[in-house]
């Protein structure tokens, strides 16, 4: 068998060619003396023709042919007439009139049917994965994804990257997450951790002087899984010495730019734009704002201060905040569309939504009474409030306002329409505070990981207004989705040593989980830093997708089983034995 075309490659300048194709039955359709085949093959399908006219023995085998049958078919590429032209298909100007047929195999009649756009339970097409992977759609997103990955490797080779592959049982990495251990047979009652992300090794690879490294690395996290979250996915992952942030994000334009112009043909405009972490927040309610629509959020605060409402009143003596967002336009919305709103809100911890329609004399709503007309005024003002609007406020601590307004804002962008999915929006968003104040464990933690570094001139604060520092971390963020994040690492040891105190590490506890890195800082540690993409993301908003798990070939549930494999599943008693461990469920393997 060899293979010289493939069925998706032919067209009309292919007329008169004898050809030999392999491929799958997608459809067949049975006209008394003619049988009509889709046969598909990675490339695309083709119509065979198979003619009773022509050979009686060969035409008898073709009706025994079913869907999802394996063929080999010979036969001659030949033009369609006119009025037989199918738009739809790329090969719909030619036909092949078989002439042979082996049937290298036969199928059951699968679960559904092997073609784009089923409308099949996502449970069936995981478990039956390797059948839906034969679709078409799927089988262009693990092209596109491959693709992808090899735009990656070849800028960065071109850019003197090495591709350097660190362990996957190794030690817990603090990404946050919970680990995903290993029992070790050979140092009982020992575990390995599947590594959250390659951090600790690539930095060390920078005190051994690679100075550039990356890495497309598969990383393993046990938490809440969603639509762009599995339970292992892959990151880009990179890292650098002697360069600062301009440069490292530069150069990550320029590979954005590259795989964007190479695979899709689409021109990025580089430099992308960066916001601060402040700014973010403050307009768009959210670290990874979308911002290919408006409806910004506004402080209203200054409006509504002395304001008779007493919900504002108290908030505000709180230290809290009343910030607000105008869904122009939305005078007409009902009841149960502000009683939606207000649902979305309480999900984010805010406690209510109050709403004023913009009319021709001024703001209508049931809470007006508790305002001055001036303070109406200053609202309207604030939030540029224009008759047929819908002004939309909470008041609460400023994480909650911002957050659930956030939310609000992109619930109203996609209600509205205003989401253009054609448009690009890369955003660096950049100055993350260091820390935050874990209130369940009472103590500062690291908000992207305990390496980040301070920003030089707030190193003197690190002690005294921890929540003030800000990180030389920046994230990436397209449409909305966050793809990327990293940071310039602490390179001195006095400066790490400080950062884990303040995260509660005693010099004990840091030695016990880093002792590692602590001792290579004490070697002559260059300044380094690094990011790490997501591949799945990216692939995911470049094929157009709204889950990762159609980019993922294997991927997990949202309870992260495999519903093909069975994974995970119980183990034998011999194999615990022989870890030396005992569950406490029954095992029932
Ligand atoms: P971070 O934790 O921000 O940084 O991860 C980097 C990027 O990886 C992607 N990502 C995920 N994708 C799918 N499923 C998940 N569960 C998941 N978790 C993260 C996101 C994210 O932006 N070591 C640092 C990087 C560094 O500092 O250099 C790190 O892992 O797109
Ligand atoms: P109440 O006095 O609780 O009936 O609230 C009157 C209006 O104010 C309702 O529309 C509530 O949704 C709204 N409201 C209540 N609490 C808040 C808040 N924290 N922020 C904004 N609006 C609120």
């Amino acid at each position: 068998m060899t293979r010289e075309v493939y069925c998706g490659e032919l067209r009309k300048k292919d007329a008169g060619r004898e050809v030999t194709l392999y491929g799958w039955v997608q459809r067949r359709r049975d006209h008394g003396k003619l049988i009509f085949f889709d046969l598909r093959d990675r490339t695309g399908i083709v119509q065979v023709v198979y003619n009773f006219e022509q050979d009686e023995a060969v035409f008898r085998l073709a009706e025994e042919v079913r869907n999802e049958y394996v063929l080999a078919v010979t036969g001659t590429v030949v033009p369609r007439s006119e009025d037989m032209v199918n738009p739809r298909l790329d090969t719909g100007e030619i036909e092949v009139q078989a002439l042979g047929l082996v049937i290298l195999n036969r199928a059951k009649t699968p679960p559904f049917y092997i073609e784009d756009g089923v409308e099949v339970e996502e449970n069936i097409r995981l478990k039956y994965r390797y059948l839906d992977l034969r679709r078409p759609e799927m089988q262009k997103n693990l092209f596109l994804r491959h693709r992808v990955t090899k735009l990656v490797r070849d800028f960065l080779d071109r850019e003197g990257f090495l591709e350097i592959e660190t362990p996957m049982l190794t030690r817990s990495t603090p990404e946050g997450a919970r680990d995903y251990l290993v029992p070790s047979r050979v140092n009982p009652g020992k575990f390995y951790a599947l590594p959250q992300s390659p951090q600790l090794f690539k930095q060390l690879l920078m005190v051994s002087g690679l100075e550039r490294y990356f890495q497309i690395a598969r990383c393993f996290r046990d938490e809440d899984l969603r639509a762009d979250r599995q339970p292992e996915f892959t990151q880009i992952d990179i890292e650098m010495s002697f360069t600062g942030t301009d440069a490292l994000l530069g150069l990550m334009e320029n590979m954005f730019a590259h795989i964007f112009k190479e695979a899709l043909g689409e021109t990025l405009t580089t430099p992308f734009p960066r916001l601060t972490w402040r700014e973010a927040m403050d307009r768009y309610g959210s670290d990874k704002p979308d911002t290919r629509f408006g409806l910004e959020i506004r402080d209203v605060t200054a409006a509504v201060k002395d304001a008779g409402f007493k919900v504002f009143r108290s908030v505000l003596a709180a230290g809290g905040t009343v910030r607000g967002i105008n869904a122009a336009g939305c005078g007409y919305f009902s009841r149960r569309e502000l009683d939606e709103m207000t649902a979305i809100v309480s999900q984010y911890g805010a406690k209510g939504l109050a709403y004023f329609f913009v009319e021709e004399d001024g703001l209508r709503s049931s809470i007006s009474k508790f305002f001055l007309d001036t303070e109406l005024a200053g609202i309207k003002e604030k939030l540029e409030g224009k008759p047929g609007d819908l002004l939309l406020l909470v008041a609460d601590r400023e994480e909650t306002a911002l957050s659930s307004l956030g939310a609000l804002r992109l619930h109203l962008g996609g209600r509205l329409g205003l989401i253009d999915s054609s448009l690009r929006h890369f955003l660096w968003v950049v100055d993350f505070p260091l820390l935050s104040f874990d209130t369940v464990e009472g103590r500062y933690v690291a908000n992207h990981h305990p390496f980040t570094s301070p920003k030089d001139e707030d190193l003197d604060m690190l002690e005294v207004r921890p929540g003030e520092v800000l990180a030389k971390a920046y994230d990436l963020v397209l449409n909305g989705v966050e793809i990327g994040g990293g940071s310039q690492r602490i390179f001195r040891r006095d400066v790490q040593e400080r950062m884990l105190a303040l995260l509660g590490f005693t010099p004990e506890t840091a030695r016990e989980q880093f002792g590692f890195l602590l001792d290579a800082f004490e070697y002559g540690t260059p300044p380094h830093g690094g990011i790490a993409f997501g591949l799945d993301r990216i692939v995911m908003l470049m094929a157009g997708r709204s889950s990762i798990r159609d980019v993922i070939a294997f991927p997990k549930t949202a309870s992260a089983t495999c519903l093909m494999s069975g994974a995970p599943s119980a183990v034998t008693e011999k194999q615990l034995a022989e870890l030396q461990i005992r569950s406490k469920r029954s095992t029932n393997a």
